[in-house]
């Protein structure tokens, strides 16, 4: 099992270029399955994550081969469409195949993602949705077996919650079903908008992504294309925390600045300066944050939930009290208790967290037991004086790529055992 052995207090200053977009990777990887031909995907970054994806395209019988940030995809010689136990655990974004392997084969057999256990995380508006398009379901001892002997046929689609993954099931669904397909209430996310961009360059007819009401015009056919994953806003908010709380001042690299609208006033607040220039942000923090009146997470354009933890461990440091309130998921505070042993005084009251900033946190042994509150440990560990060792960064892994050599690049003391 890797840790991070961390020595904290150093500050950070250099530039870096920000890694292409977990959350946007593993669904466009999952729409290959819906052309023909070759496909090329640049800035598809080294995680966990993209590699169960790639494991997945190879089990169906695809050819998947990634080199250095380019990924070549054919699925012309897929021959299963069931995905194994195993592969589905290791992340929930595995759900969103559904929408495409039932497409591409009218069968789909798989059982209940995993990912990271930030509380309930239901299915039930994919399923919902793909009932509508015609789809038969049965779930037995875990295993979902879903048929669609007539094809997929469009549908007027409501979403009672802007689910991301249901958002992008249904889209997957409906590209090459009979028929308009309607979504009332989707997910606005930049990385929907991504998906989108990817299909309607195969050949979809989607109008109104980045909105709350997606059409989609079913076709016949979708071709491949080349198509660049958009930057990682969660990456580039982690690295900005990372500057914060150790009041540094970095320069980061290949962003899109309308992605970071509701990160950036947040830093603001405590202070930090943030300077945008084409693509590009000079980010400088003082020597002490001030704290933030309320940070609620809600879905795009709001505060996003996977930047709460690295922005709490910052927030541990302000001079003053911040307020979190986590509207997305029910226990994504699993980070809390590891922050309160490097000294934070953090008070947790169901979706509430009340973070009172101390002068300075110390190292200690932690361990973390989520992707992103992984990454809000190691934000707190840098900050820390003296030497903490980080276990669980197999998280981390799942959507930071070689994130210790981007650290150290920076100046961090960090070294992976
Ligand atoms: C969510 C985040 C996304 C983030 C990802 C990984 C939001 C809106 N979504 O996407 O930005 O990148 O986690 O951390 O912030 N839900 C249901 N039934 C369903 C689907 C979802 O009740 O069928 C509920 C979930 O329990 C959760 C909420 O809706 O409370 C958000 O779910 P959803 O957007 O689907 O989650 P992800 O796609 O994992």
């Amino acid at each position: 099992m890797s840790r991070f052995i961390v020595n904290g207090g150093k500050k950070l200053r250099g530039e870096v270029e920000v890694q292409g977009s977990k959350n946007s990777a593993l669904p466009i990887l999952a729409a290959t399955i819906l052309t023909e031909g070759e496909n090329i995907l640049h800035n598809c970054s080294g995680l966990s994550d993209v590699a169960t994806a790639l494991r997945i395209l190879r089990y169906l019988g695809c050819s998947a081969k990634k080199t250095g940030c380019t990924v070549l995809v054919n699925t012309d010689s897929i021959c299963r469409n069931d995905i194994p136990d195993n592969l589905m655990r290791e992340m929930r974004s595995s759900i969103v195949f559904l929408g495409a392997i039932i497409s591409r084969t009218g069968k789909a057999k798989l059982g209940f993602p995993g990912g990271c256990e930030l509380g309930p995380r239901p299915i039930d508006l994919h399923l919902k949705a793909l009932r509508q398009m015609g789809v038969k379901i049965s779930e037995r001892h875990g295993v979902l077996e879903c048929t669609a002997e007539k094809g997929l046929r469009g549908a007027h689609i409501a979403l009672s919650f802007p689910s991301v993954g249901a958002t992008e099931n249904i889209i997957l669904a409906a590209v090459k079903a009979k028929g308009t397909t309607t979504i009332t209430n989707a997910a606005r996310e930049p990385e929907i908008s991504d998906l989108c961009d990817y299909l309607i360059s195969c050949g979809a007819n989607i109008y109104g992504a980045g909105e709350g009401v997606i059409t989609i015009d079913g076709v016949d056919k979708l071709f491949s294309t080349q198509h660049t994953i958009i930057p990682d806003r969660i990456v580039a908010a982690t690295l900005m925390a990372a500057a914060a709380s150790t009041g540094s001042e970095i320069y980061l690299k290949g962003l899109i600045h309308s992605h970071l609208n509701s990160i950036i006033p947040a830093f603001e607040e405590t202070g930090c300066q943030v300077e945008l220039e084409r693509g590009n942000m000079l980010f400088k923090a003082p020597d002490r944050l001030k704290p933030m009146a309320l940070i609620r997470t809600m879905p795009y354009p709001g505060f996003p939930t996977d930047a709460q933890a690295p922005l709490m461990a910052a927030a541990t440091l302000c001079k003053g009290t911040s307020v979190f309130v986590e509207n997305i998921f029910e226990n994504r505070y699993k980070h809390v208790d590891e922050l309160v042993r490097l000294g934070a005084n953090i008070n947790v009251q169901g979706k509430v967290a009340v973070v009172t900033g101390v002068e300075s946190l110390y190292g200690a042994v932690i361990e973390a037991q989520d992707l992103r509150g992984a990454a809000g440990l190691l934000v707190a560990a840098l900050a820390a004086e003296g030497t903490t060792e980080l276990s669980g960064i197999n998280y981390l892994e799942r959507g930071y790529e070689d994130f210790e050599v981007v650290l150290s690049s920076l100046g961090a003391s960090i070294r992976k055992i």
